[in-house]
């Protein structure tokens, strides 16, 4: 039974627009977008490390009027949470990333559109026409056709490629494998549809798992990012899916113009660490080359802050957003992103920090683990 979309008033976290999603998804479609690797421990990771975080608030600063606005490879942002690529959108309803688009826009944040979205990248441009946005890559093993659609996504207004660099095959999502997931009869990923297999929908298991094991590139190298980057140009590249020091700079070293520090979410490797635990060192790593972007685990201002606290120059959610556009569509998506803005300014008043750059300043320290536990 279709249900209507849900009450915003009462949904007043993150997890509670979680509830209202599950309630009108199916059960296939919420265990794709849930769900993690293997035994799902870095899913589990991203979110529980911000719990090893302290914000050491400063009293008595002026934070009448919190400035949050910024910019990301130059565009302006009004806040620095931004909307991470996933999937799909069109299982959460039926208007999907062109809901996403208008609803980003509309806050002032950024849509990173993704290649497996249900909705060509020229619908989605269209969908908000004056926004920034960016288009996230896969490379296929058919550089021809990834050269299509690098050309497609500067045709469209696209202002960076983010080259998704954690996925040279598709991690294991038990949930997906036990669940054959496919897409529903009149799904399609729209920006692939001259190069899709035609037996799809053959064989057990994830038709996802079987879509990237033919088309995406497991060899694709620092040395190839090069050529992408050429071929970009002059858009910016940004490589998302950065979790170490060496790589950071291998990217900057190979034409990339800022890195995103991401498990994908821990849909990837199982085992991997959590982002919030790994930006530290990126940062360091980077110093004043570029910036750095980070995701994974964030569902609350808090955990926003903390994050641009450890150097992040904004932070992307994922899920929060799928959640948002099941339980209301473009409303339930600048729901979410309203409520995330508010926190973050909440946190960052109450931390002392009337702006972001004061958030820089010493406020975030690891907690210590008391003494033999294992943090
Ligand atoms: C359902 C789903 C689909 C995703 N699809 C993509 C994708 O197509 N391309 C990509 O680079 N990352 C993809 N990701 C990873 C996200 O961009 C992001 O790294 C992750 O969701 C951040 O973690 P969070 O969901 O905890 O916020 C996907 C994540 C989810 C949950």
């Amino acid at each position: 039974m279709i249900q209507p979309p849900a009450q915003l008033s009462s949904l007043v976290t993150v997890d509670d627009y979680e509830v209202a999603a599950r309630e009108r998804l199916t059960p296939m479609a919420y265990d794709y977008y849930r769900s993690g690797a293997d035994e799902e421990h870095t899913l589990r990771r991203n979110r529980d490390a911000f719990a090893r975080y302290e914000l050491w608030y400063r009293t008595m600063v002026d934070v009448s009027s919190p400035r949050v606005a910024t910019t990301v490879l130059g565009d302006d942002v009004a806040f620095p949470i931004l909307v991470a690529p996933t999937a799909y959108h069109r299982l959460a309803c039926a208007e999907g990333e062109r809901a996403t688009a208008r609803a980003a826009a509309e806050l002032g944040s950024l849509y990173c559109a993704s290649t497996l979205a249900t909705t060509t990248l020229e619908d989605v441009a269209s969908a908000a026409p004056d926004a920034a946005r960016w288009f996230q890559l896969y490379v296929h093993k058919d550089r021809d056709f990834t050269a299509r659609l690098l050309a497609r996504a500067k045709a469209a207004g696209y202002r960076a490629i983010v080259v998704t660099a954690d996925t040279p095959v598709l991690g294991r999502r038990c949930a997906d494998v036990r669940n054959g997931f496919c897409l529903p009869d009149g799904l399609v990923m729209e920006n692939l549809v001259d190069a899709l297999p035609p037996d799809l929908r053959e064989g057990a298991g994830s038709e996802l798992a079987r879509f990237v094991a033919s088309r995406h590139d497991p060899a694709f190298v620092w040395s190839d990012l090069v050529a992408i980057a050429a071929q970009a140009a002059p858009l910016p590249v940004v490589v998302k899916g950065i979790a170490r020091a060496d790589d950071a700079r291998r990217a900057l070293d190979h034409g990339a113009r800022a890195v995103w520090v991401s498990n994908h979410g821990g849909r990837q490797l199982d085992l991997a660490p959590a982002t919030i635990d790994a930006l530290p060192e990126v940062v360091r790593a980077v110093g004043d080359r570029c910036e750095v972007y980070v995701d994974g685990g964030v569902r609350s201002g808090t955990h926003a802050l903390v994050a641009l606290a450890l150097g992040a120059r904004a932070v992307f959610v994922g899920r929060p957003v799928l959640w948002g556009l099941a339980a209301a569509g473009a409303e339930g998506v600048a729901g979410v992103l309203t409520l995330l803005r508010d926190e973050l300014i909440r946190a960052m008043q109450l931390a002392g920090c009337p702006d972001l750059e004061s958030t820089r300043d010493d406020v975030v320290r690891r907690r210590l683990a008391p003494a033999g536990s294992f943090p």
